[in-house]
């Protein structure tokens, strides 16, 4: 398991201040939309400035016409991000184009597909997709398998039976973590690591957790510590 955190904070000083005082771990960052669109390019040069062995995941949940979102994923390739992802939505043709147009890169990051929001109750949910959240989730990870991604966020629950309708080593990237129980917070279902661990989980994403904690530095490293005996 690789441990994923967060940058959510409102500012990119505040960002780069969590960043910096996690430069001596072992993890990967994950920048998000808010973050993104108001700090771009540049916030990832700081954070590699920071520590180049920095891993960073994108987490812009591409969707568009399938020409479209690889001209997109071409660009954030060039960000030297290492990993990004897509809505499983957008479809088979949309995700073939994509990974076609990196396939030609020597070193290409990491693409994951959404299988489910975690926002949607179940009602909701069948109203857009007309199948309910975990056979829907299985469908989206088995078509992002088939058409050559490198796994799918989705939550530790369908971490799993994801794995079994795939390969164990198609990645699962699952937020909604709560290393030692804390606070759910607006996360409907949270799982600690142990379980995480237990589900096959390749990448737990904490957030609130550390960044709300009163020192991350010691959180980060806890986690890391349990991560490495489970
Ligand atoms: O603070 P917390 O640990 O709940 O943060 C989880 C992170 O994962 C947030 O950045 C949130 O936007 C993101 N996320 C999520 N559920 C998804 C996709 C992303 O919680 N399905």
């Amino acid at each position: 398991m690789q441990l994923v955190v967060a940058l959510d904070l409102p500012s990119a000083e505040e960002n780069l201040a969590l960043a910096e005082s996690l430069k001596d771990q072992d993890i990967w960052l994950k920048v998000g939309f808010r973050t993104y669109i108001r700090d771009g390019k540049s916030f990832i040069t700081s954070l590699k400035a920071i520590n180049p062995d920095f891993k960073i995941f994108l987490d812009l949940k591409l969707y568009d016409i399938p020409n479209t979102m690889a001209d997109a994923a071409e660009e954030i390739a060039k960000l030297d991000v290492d990993m990004f992802n897509i809505h499983a939505s957008a479809g088979a043709v949309a995700m073939q184009t994509v990974m076609d147009r990196l396939a030609h890169l020597e070193k290409r990051p990491l693409v994951l597909a959404v299988t489910a929001l975690t926002s949607f109750d179940e009602e909701s949910f069948r109203m857009i997709y007309e199948k309910g959240i975990d056979e829907k989730a299985e469908q989206f990870a088995r078509m992002s398998y088939e058409n050559g991604l490198d796994g799918v966020v989705c939550s530790t629950f369908e971490s799993r039976a994801i794995k079994d309708a795939t390969s164990s080593s198609f990645l699962t990237l699952s937020p909604g973590i709560r290393p030692f129980g804390e606070d759910a917070g607006d996360q409907q279902r949270v799982a600690t690591l142990e379980l995480a661990a237990k589900e096959g989980v390749d990448f737990p994403v904490v957030g609130r957790p550390v960044y709300r904690s009163e020192d991350p530095r010691a959180k980060v490293a806890e986690i890391l510590r349990v991560m490495a005996a489970l």
